[in-house]
């Protein structure tokens, strides 16, 4: 990758476009209107709250990383989106049950001007839900065009400078890639002649990379990560990132299981088990949509503990998810984990996680930094998968001959080095040299 020469500024205002306005969209949005206000603050949030060393440690320099990297600021936020149901932003947070009125008050007005553009949406790829805001066109082409169409709309109607997209609809079923996600030419024929292996979320990736907008893949389904994608991404120059938000159970499972590994504590089984009840549970209940969860999330543990390198630690492990959709809970999940590992000997030990979890106030503040770092990377002249971006993500797009990197604290080292690297600066290798000079 070349470094970046200059860092365009941030100037002028960034649109953010979110397919899906459901639960994570609309807690975004709101959170960001009400820290705009002071009413309350992005905790959760790297490039709002996150710090970031320079130089040695005697140098005890540690900017803020919105004050040490050009980012896009709070007040020169736009939002919209595209959803399938009419509702209005304040609607459908209110339907999403995760705010409370208190919240969603301060800001309603703000909120009843947020209004989803109509979807593209294809049942077959959603079982479990039926449009009714939907695109009339039939043609997969035609469709895509309507995307592109909205966008420059949204753009010259808000007078923005810039738009990153994050995709926070619902998880669609699990496809393996086929001929026409092969090649960009394969794929644009492919939309002409309305290819059933053509999903609606590829069809808003392809019309953001067509105008040059980034798009990050905040569920686990497959959009980014095909051929097809990856070339379009690096012919507009236009960065790409996924995917499916690291949040909850496997937030808890990457930092765990790195400790595991780095104390050689081996592991027997691992049983990860999930109630939810809001409408994202209710999608992820079709085994389809469960399935695109279930290999992003049973993916991370593979590559931290990394078996083939320590068969009598990690190779006979057993590794289980479930996810249970249950109402009661509604947006406030509970995660259980069971893990049966073994120290010195072998003598057997069991740990025990019960998460009472908030499912879309984890996700919110992740829609916010891959936005603003999103943006960033386009300033800053990088086009393609951004693997650096791996920190906020499941199941991080990687190029083809490399294995993801799924440990959170690696995934740190490495987001903050970009930063770094991006600016000129030293990279932080954690050699003490004051013992080598
Ligand atoms: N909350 C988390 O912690 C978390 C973590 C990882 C991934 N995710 C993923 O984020 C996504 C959003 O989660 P949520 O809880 O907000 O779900 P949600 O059901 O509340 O919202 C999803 C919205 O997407 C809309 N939608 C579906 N298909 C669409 C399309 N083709 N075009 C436009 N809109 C469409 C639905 O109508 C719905 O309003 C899900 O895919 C979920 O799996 C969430």
């Amino acid at each position: 990758m070349k470094q970046p020469v200059s860092i365009a500024p941030a100037e002028g205002k960034l649109g953010i476009l979110l397919p899906g306005m459901g639960a994570v969209g609309t807690t975004f949005i709101a959170g960001c209107l009400l820290a705009r206000q002071n009413v309350a603050k992005p905790f959760g949030s790297l490039t709002q709250m996150g710090t970031i060393r320079l130089g040695k440690r005697t140098e005890n320099k540690t900017p803020l990383i919105k004050d040490f990297v050009p980012l896009a600021e709070m007040p020169d936020l736009v939002f919209g989106g595209w959803d399938l149901f009419p509702d209005n932003a304040y609607e459908a947070a209110k339907t999403a049950e995760v705010l409370t009125e208190k919240h969603l008050d301060a800001i309603k007005d703000e909120l009843e001007a947020i209004k989803p553009m109509k979807a593209v949406f294809f049942p077959e790829f959603v079982k479990r839900l039926r449009g009714e805001h939907v695109k009339e066109q039939t043609n997969k082409m035609e469709l895509a065009e309507a995307v592109r169409e909205d966008i420059r709309r949204f753009k010259k109607d808000n007078g923005l400078d810039r738009v990153v997209t994050v995709w926070c609809g619902s998880t669609e079923v699990h496809r393996e890639p086929t001929a026409v996600h092969q090649s960009v030419k394969a794929f644009e024929q492919g939309l002409r002649d309305s290819d059933p292996a053509i999903s609606p979320s590829q069809i808003y990736c392809w019309a953001c990379l067509k105008e040059g907008v980034p798009y990050a893949n905040g569920a686990p389904h497959l959009t980014g990560d095909v051929p097809a994608m990856l070339e379009l991404a690096r012919e507009t120059r236009t960065p790409l990132g996924g995917k499916d938000f690291k949040t909850g159970q496997t937030l808890m499972k990457t930092i765990l299981a790195p400790g595991m590994r780095a104390r050689m504590l081996g592991i027997r089984g691992w049983f990860s088990t999930n109630i939810l009840g809001n409408r994202d549970g209710e999608v992820l209940d079709d085994p389809e949509s469960f399935k695109s969860k279930e290999v992003s999330k049973l993916g991370v543990l593979e590559t931290v503990l990394q078996p083939e390198l320590h068969p009598e630690l990690y190779g006979d492990m057993y590794h289980k998810v479930r996810i249970n959709y249950y109402p009661p809970r509604g947006d406030q999940k509970e995660g259980w984990d069971n893990i049966d590992i073994f120290g010195w000997l072998g003598y057997p030990m069991q740990i025990k996680i019960d998460f009472l979890c908030r499912d879309s106030i984890l996700a919110a503040p992740l829609v916010l930094d891959l936005a603003l770092f999103m943006d960033l990377a386009k300033r800053a002249g990088m086009s393609g998968i951004q693997e650096w971006l791996s920190f906020y993500f499941k199941s991080p797009i990687t190029a083809p001959e490399l294995y993801p990197e799924n440990d959170l604290f690696v995934q740190m080292v490495k987001m903050k080095n970009m930063l770094r690297w991006m600016k000129n600066e030293d990279l932080i290798t954690h050699l003490g040299h004051e013992y080598y000079d």
